[in-house]
């Protein structure tokens, strides 16, 4: 069996993460691009009528460039992703919807602009039904994320 990390990232923080973290345990990668990428009027969230304020407010759907070949062969899913209002972006709630998660180990990381985690796990749960867990942590670089990843 082996591992993945998924991660999206808007502005880069999460991926340099995610992408450090994957060298470090030799994980494949897949980046959770939307399909109509985000740019930066999209995501200024500090004007009401943006994008991810339109798709927040409406609990709308955010399709995913690509898929990922061969899901069953992960045992291990390391998702990561920046907290928006709070918790996941929607995009990463699309994302899981569109694969089995039964029996899938799910380590959720997540960078911020200073929240903590929240319940972002318990509001991630409902789209990745069977998982056999689900645990999420804040961190602020690779290094941290892999001294959390030695206490699992
Ligand atoms: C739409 C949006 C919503 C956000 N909501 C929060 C939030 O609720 N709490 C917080 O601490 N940071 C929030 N942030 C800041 C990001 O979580 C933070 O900058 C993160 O590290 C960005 O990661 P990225 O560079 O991988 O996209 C938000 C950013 C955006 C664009």
């Amino acid at each position: 069996m082996s591992t993945l990390v998924a991660f999206f990232s808007a502005e880069g923080t999460t991926a340099k993460v995610a992408k450090e973290f994957a060298e470090s345990i030799g994980a494949d990668v897949f980046e959770i691009i939307p399909e109509n990428p985000y740019s930066k009027a999209d995501i200024k969230w500090t004007n009401p009528l943006a994008r991810c304020n339109r798709e927040q407010i409406g609990k709308q759907d955010v399709p995913v460039a690509g898929r990922i070949e061969n899901f069953d062969k992960y045992d291990t899913v390391y998702l990561g992703f920046p907290i928006w209002y709070y918790a996941a972006p929607r995009v990463i709630y699309t994302f899981c919807k569109g694969y089995d998660w039964k029996d899938k180990k799910i380590h959720a990381f997540a960078t911020s602009g200073g929240s903590g985690i929240g319940k972002t796990a318990d509001k991630l749960a409902p789209f990745v039904p069977g998982a056999a867990i689900l645990d999420a942590k804040l961190v602020h670089n690779s290094g941290e994320l892999s001294d959390w990843v030695k206490t699992l």
